[in-house]
């Protein structure tokens, strides 16, 4: 049989082959999937049954129903200042649907686009979905924050099109410092690239620090805005997310959203708009929740000798330093998943800049998570 280059070329990521391996232990702890144990919140949940019952169970217009690109405005607006009218956005399926659409409209096979590393895999796999090529700089620990600007400036070349960044991020729970994003901006308006701004971290933020790309102004012009429902209001399931974008971008990504998923699911989208009209409350509610979890867990953790743990700045997710242990971050893994039956992803499975670290998802409520971090310090500290 012949298969594309592009399904040969795609391999299995390291996140989904730790979480698989874990499956074949009977009592393992999985902190393996970014998808939080935390229910949907029942009154997102009503919404989409009521919506099911009144047969809101077809096909909507490919850029979403116009309630919710209204109620997205309104969020987006709050938030940054920035309005969107409903042509320039795009619902989708999920953020991955809206990640990989405007991957496709900006993309052509052999453009470039750099991406912040250790970064979340799929970017990279989507690029190259595009027959596009990502190219990576690090942005892990001071110096090489310090240097990005640089570091960006030296790859950019006539084939780049765009920068990807992802603040908050997940694997590494930080966020990106204002100056930081201004100098991406800077350099976005120098070389004429978009700017991708993945964001469907940011309402799990513990200490306010969280700022947009579109907050600096003209950037709204060359920006595409990421974002989704998925871990704001825990709801991976329901397979929602969006764009905000020029027109342009925008009204591409719904025509090609036609060949793609036709559209994100109408029920699903009805009880997104209902969560965008409760959001504050219901999102304080989840933030909260994995903000004692990350300090919980982030506590333990830095009883070792051997592991370097960070304050938690926001996400579910721990990225701590490992390397003082002298095991390769999935020499840590495998054998912490043998020796104590705890999964979770090697640093190196977010890009090489991920080595040495560890990424842990506080998907488990809080006594799990204390009680796996006192082993994973028992396996570090070990002789
Ligand atoms: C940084 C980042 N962006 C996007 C997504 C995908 O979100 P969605 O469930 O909305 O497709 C994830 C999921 O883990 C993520 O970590």
């Amino acid at each position: 049989m012949h298969l594309s280059d592009r399904a040969l070329g795609n391999e299995v990521q390291l996140v989904r082959k730790l979480y698989d391996l874990s499956k074949a232990y009977d009592s393992v702890v999985d902190l393996t999937l970014g998808d939080p144990d935390i229910p949907t919140p029942p009154l997102i949940r009503e919404a989409a049954e009521r919506a099911m019952e009144n047969n809101k169970t077809k096909y909507t217009a490919n850029a979403g129903i116009p309630e919710l690109r209204e109620a997205i405005s309104r969020d987006v607006a709050e938030r940054t200042g920035i309005r969107y009218s409903a042509d320039e956005i795009t619902v989708t399926a999920g953020a991955m649907g809206a990640l990989y659409l405007t991957s496709c409209v900006l993309l052509n096979p052999g453009d470039e686009i750099i991406v912040l590393e250790p970064h979340w895999p799929n970017y990279s796999a989507m690029v190259r979905m595009c027959g596009a090529v990502p190219r990576f700089v690090s942005f892990l620990g001071e110096e090489n924050l310090r240097n990005l600007a640089e570091n960006i400036r030296a790859l950019v070349n006539g084939r780049t099109r765009a920068v990807i960044i992802n603040s908050p991020s997940n694997p590494t729970g930080r966020v990106l410092p204002m100056k930081t994003l201004e100098e991406i901006a800077q350099i976005a308006e120098e070389a004429d690239l978009t700017v991708i701004t993945d964001e469907v971290y940011r309402t799990i933020v513990f200490d306010g620090s969280f700022r947009s790309m579109l907050e600096i102004p003209g950037m709204k012009e060359r920006t595409v805005l990421i974002d989704s429902f998925s871990k704001r209001f825990s709801m991976t399931g329901f397979r929602v997310g969006f764009l905000c974008a020029p027109k342009e971008i925008a009204l591409n990504a719904a025509r090609l959203e036609e060949n793609v998923n036709s559209c994100a699911c109408q029920f699903a989208q009805i009880a997104c708009t209902a969560a965008l009209e409760n959001a504050h409350a219901l999102e304080k509610e989840i933030s909260d929740i994995f903000e004692r979890r990350c300090r919980a867990m982030a506590r333990e953790l830095q009883k070792s000798r051997r592991i370097r743990m960070e304050a938690p700045q926001s996400t579910f997710y721990l990225f701590p330093d490992i390397t003082a242990t002298g095991l390769s971050s999935e020499e840590f893994a495998y054998r912490l998943l043998r020796e104590k039956q705890i999964a979770l992803v090697p640093g190196n499975a977010f890009n090489k800049a991920g080595e040495g670290y560890i990424r842990i998802a506080c998907t488990l409520p809080e006594e799990k998570l204390v009680s796996a971090a006192r082993e994973i310090v028992e396996f570090a500290d070990r002789e």
